[in-house]
């Protein structure tokens, strides 16, 4: 992926023969991306049809981070009339801050499309700007600040992001939890949390919640036409907010707290998609 020379839609397209061949299914209608937090939060989704090594799929790598699960799964989610869609859960992603490049970072979204998915849920685990939703909140993507100062797209490629977090999905997520908020995500570049300092110029950009992933991604997603939900679950509050130093400790503790919260939240909203 990282050669210019190769392109990385057809590595995509070869990942997603990978998952077609390896899971027996010829294509998905949704994918998720599970984030930090969020790794027990598919449990409710429905039944595994098929697990398979994120690894072995081609332009894949394994987890660095912990708290991110191994495995790709293929999972039925059955609605409440009855009828069936299959959802690709990615257990894990790739964080600009490995260095692995934009392609590697949004090949995810790149074969989810290629495996014939349309709609697209991107969680993560984040630091709190409002003092108003500890740890273990789970909210809403309303927007987005990019401060990574990077894209995803290559060339002349001028896509309008109105509306990339889809109010559809959203209106939907809200009908599910009506305690559900939004709030405006920033990507930084990490992988250090920000300074005190960076956090007050953040909430002043009107922030609401900052993490290290998911922009970028959905980018990708909207370039690629997919409709994109995006959830964050606080995972504490941000430099200057919280009273504790940030450790990602506590960043994977929150998810284990808000565990049955978040999964019934999100198996919910996919039955519903
Ligand atoms: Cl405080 N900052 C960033 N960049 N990412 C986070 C975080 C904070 N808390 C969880 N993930």
């Amino acid at each position: 992926l990282d050669d210019p020379a190769t392109d990385p839609f057809v590595v995509a397209g070869a990942a997603a023969e990978h998952i077609a061949r390896a899971t027996g299914i010829d294509g998905h209608d949704m994918a998720l991306v599970l984030g930090s937090g969020w790794g027990g939060a598919a449990e409710l989704l429905g039944d595994v049809v098929a697990e398979i090594p994120t690894h072995e799929i081609p332009g894949f790598a394994a987890p660095t981070v912990s708290g991110h699960l191994p495995v790709t799964r293929s999972i039925r989610v059955e609605r409440a009339d009855g009828s069936v869609r299959l959802a690709l859960v990615i257990g894990s992603r790739t964080h600009l801050y490995e260095g692995k490049g934009v392609r590697a970072v949004v090949h995810p979204v790149r074969t989810a499309a290629a495996a014939g998915v349309e709609t697209l849920i991107l969680t993560n685990g984040a630091g709190g700007l409002d003092p108003d939703r500890p740890a273990g909140t789970p909210v809403l993507l309303a927007d987005h600040l990019n401060l990574t100062a990077r894209s995803p797209l290559e060339g002349a490629t001028f896509v309008d992001l109105t509306d990339l977090y889809s109010p559809r999905l959203r209106t939907l997520a809200r009908d599910v939890d009506p305690t559900l908020g939004e709030g405006v995500y920033a990507q930084m570049p990490g992988p250090h949390y920000e300074t005190p300092a960076e956090i007050r110029m953040l909430r002043t950009l009107g922030a609401d919640m900052v993490g290290m992933s998911t922009a970028i991604e959905a980018i990708a997603a909207r370039h690629a036409g997919l409709e994109v939900l995006g959830l964050s679950l606080v995972t504490n509050l941000a430099a200057g907010i919280s009273p504790t130093p940030l450790s990602h400790a506590e960043v994977i503790e929150a998810g284990q707290v808000a565990g049955p919260r978040i999964s019934s939240l999100l198996a919910d909203i996919a039955k519903r998609v």
